[in-house]
């Protein structure tokens, strides 16, 4: 993979890069869509990342059809599939990771302590394999795509990263290959983290701007479907993912719930 990069980079070709976990749906195709565009060869990669799942979550049951996939990325313009072993990226011996100081300290890295840390790890072997120019990470996992401009800025891996939109269905549900889960009975509860992202978009063009009232309101919605366990419903600076009081500048609102053992995140950016 580095001498395939190699040589389109000797050629002068600008390398666009998409890192996923495989099961592609139509979020990780927006993804391919931007890289297509912005990139002379394309990269894909697909990486069911160990090291970013607790000891009790679903590293095992992770949904994967790599056949599927590669008919995807075929369609999508994908010059290359980057699909390693475990063993490749984590040899005998391995024992180096990278951690970020503060931006874990928040959301999903206070339920998932080895999360940020795993991806962190894995997406600079995977730039360092794959030696892109510019890399695309989707804003359905707000906080990650936070971790990795972070660290590309502290580590100055000179890569360009762009954050693309979240791609939902026609009800609203935000893509993800973990909706795989989901019964179709737990496909309304489903619904509730864009309801209520939708509630505090109206709540706040009303002129709402105190969090606990926002969050008074999300709490009231989450109510109707007992079989949703809420984990978090922040909101937050963009940048640091700091918690605020009122809503002054653009603020995230992320949420994150447990749906009879399904974790479903979803999140949007609040204006005033
Ligand atoms: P995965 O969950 O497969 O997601 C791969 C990329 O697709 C991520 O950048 C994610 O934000 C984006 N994505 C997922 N659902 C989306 C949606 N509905 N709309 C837009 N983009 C969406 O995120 C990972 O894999 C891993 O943590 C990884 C970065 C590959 C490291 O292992």
């Amino acid at each position: 993979m580095q001498a395939w990069s190699d040589k389109r980079r000797a050629e002068g070709k600008k390398i666009a890069f998409v890192p996923t976990m495989g099961y592609l749906h139509a979020g990780h195709l927006s993804l391919l869509e931007i890289g297509r565009k912005e990139g002379d060869s394309l990269i894909l990669s697909i990486f069911v990342n160990p090291t970013q799942f607790g000891p009790t979550e679903d590293l095992d049951s992770y949904p994967r059809d790599l056949d599927a996939d590669l008919a995807k990325a075929k369609e999508a313009g994908v010059d290359a599939v980057f699909v390693p072993q475990d063993s490749t990226l984590y040899q005998d011996n391995y024992q180096t990771f990278v951690k970020l100081e503060k931006l874990p300290n928040h959301l999903c890295g206070l339920s998932r302590p080895v999360f940020f840390r795993g991806v962190a790890t894995v997406v600079t072997q995977l730039f360092n394999i794959t030696r892109p120019h510019v890399a695309v990470f989707g804003q359905k996992d707000f906080q990650q795509l936070a971790v990795i401009r972070q660290m590309v800025a502290d580590l100055k891996f000179g890569i360009k990263i762009i954050g693309a939109p979240i791609v939902r269905e026609a009800d609203g549900l935000a893509m993800s290959s973990r909706n795989a889960y989901l019964k179709p009975e737990q496909r309304a509860a489903a619904l509730a983290l864009s309801k209520t992202l939708a509630a505090a978009k109206t709540l706040v063009a009303q002129g709402e701007r105190q969090t606990n009232v926002i969050q008074q309101k999300a709490r009231e919605i989450f109510a109707q479907y007992p079989e949703i366990e809420i984990d978090y419903i922040e909101l937050c600076d963009p940048v640091t993912i700091d918690s605020v009081e009122t809503v002054k500048g653009e603020t995230l609102m992320a949420l994150a719930v447990n749906l009879q053992g399904i974790r479903l995140i979803d999140n949007t950016v609040l204006i005033p």
